[in-house]
């Protein structure tokens, strides 16, 4: 008798015990404990056996046992079929059309500079990048601009209040100083980034714009291989085969030049953006001034060097023939979507 009592509270243990991890298994615990010819069963036959006193006892422990193993079956099963019908809920359909995303463009600045990296790379010249806060040294004193130069005024040049100085560069040719500062010929580099000048003559001036510097140091280095170099450049860049020098001055380059690209004044648009004359300047250039490379730790009787530095702004009205350069600072995005995708 006592065995039978102690049978249905191992057979409890046991339910409580056994949980099933899928849905085979659980059909199995079925049969097991649920099934007509289960243990459940085998051991409510045995209340026969049981003394009448006890019955009820017994009734109850059976009634605990059935409704443990119920309940137990019938949670699993459900969770077994939420997890079925979850893997179908999370099948793709790949024959969806798919969301389109709006893309959005390269600025015709970006894409001008790119273009002009790109073409000086094909040359050997590798891009640098400098600091936009400078210090006077470099921006200056190492290209040879002397203490009283206009250049260096309160009126063309931001100077950082807090930090004696310091200033935004005014050009990218503070590069220049800190490529050869830090490295012998051959060096053959080019630098693009942002400058600013404090330019309130007029409203429509911009205190900030972009140039492209370059630099060829080495050994033998003439006016003949910057002539080339740029000759290539406008080819490339413009498809134009018509250059030309005009004598120029810069502190850091002797002899210094300006470049001029012809356009001619077929076009109304042409003959706004050279004003009337066909040409336009899109470039300074020169020898690089011997006190220069010396001042920057390059021995100037062994080696000769060749610079020019580039505005971009102009270059893009150009290429996309742009007819406002304040457009291009509107960030308006009717204008911008116009040009190249991002890539
Ligand atoms: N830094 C000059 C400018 O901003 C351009 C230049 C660069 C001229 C290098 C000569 C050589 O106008």
């Amino acid at each position: 008798m006592h065995d039978i009592f102690e049978k249905a509270q191992q057979t409890q243990t046991a339910i409580d015990a056994d949980t099933p991890v899928n849905a085979e298994a659980l059909e199995v615990f079925r049969i097991q404990y649920l099934g007509t010819k289960g243990i459940l069963k085998s051991l409510m036959g045995e209340m026969a056996n049981v003394p009448n006193e006890r019955k009820r006892d017994y009734g109850q422990l059976m009634n605990a046992l059935k409704q443990a193993a119920e309940s137990k079956y019938q949670t699993l099963k459900e969770a077994f079929e939420e997890q079925e019908q979850g893997h179908d809920r999370q099948a793709i359909d790949l024959t969806a059309p798919g969301e389109p995303v709006p893309l959005g463009s390269r600025h015709p600045i970006a894409v001008t500079m790119n273009r002009i990296v790109e073409i000086f790379s094909r040359m050997g010249f590798s891009v640098v990048d400098g600091p936009e806060i400078e210090d006077d040294w470099h921006n200056f004193t190492a290209m040879n601009t002397p203490e009283d130069h206009p250049a260096r005024d309160m009126q063309d040049t931001f100077y950082v209040v807090d930090a004696p100085g310091m200033l935004l560069r005014t050009h990218t040719s503070p590069v220049q100083a800190r490529v050869m500062e830090n490295r012998q010929p051959p060096i053959r580099i080019i630098a693009p980034g942002r400058v600013y000048r404090n330019e309130t003559i007029s409203t429509r001036s911009h205190c900030q714009f972009h140039q492209v510097e370059g630099l060829y140091v080495d050994e033998g280095v003439s006016f003949a291989d910057l002539k080339q170099t740029l000759y290539y450049f406008a080819k490339e860049m413009f498809g134009t085969t018509k250059i030309r020098l005009r004598p120029s001055f810069f502190p850091f380059t002797e002899p210094s030049a300006e470049m001029d690209i012809w356009l001619g004044t077929d076009s109304e648009k042409n003959y706004r953006l050279t004003k009337g004359t066909g040409w336009l300047e899109i470039l300074g250039c020169g020898m690089v001034d011997p006190d220069v490379l010396e001042m920057c730790g390059i021995d100037a009787k062994k080696y000769s060097g060749f610079a020019f530095g580039m505005g971009i702004e102009r270059q893009a009205l150009r290429l996309y023939e742009i007819g406002d350069i304040r457009l291009l600072f509107e960030n308006d995005v009717r204008f911008l979507k116009q040009f190249t995708p991002a890539m």
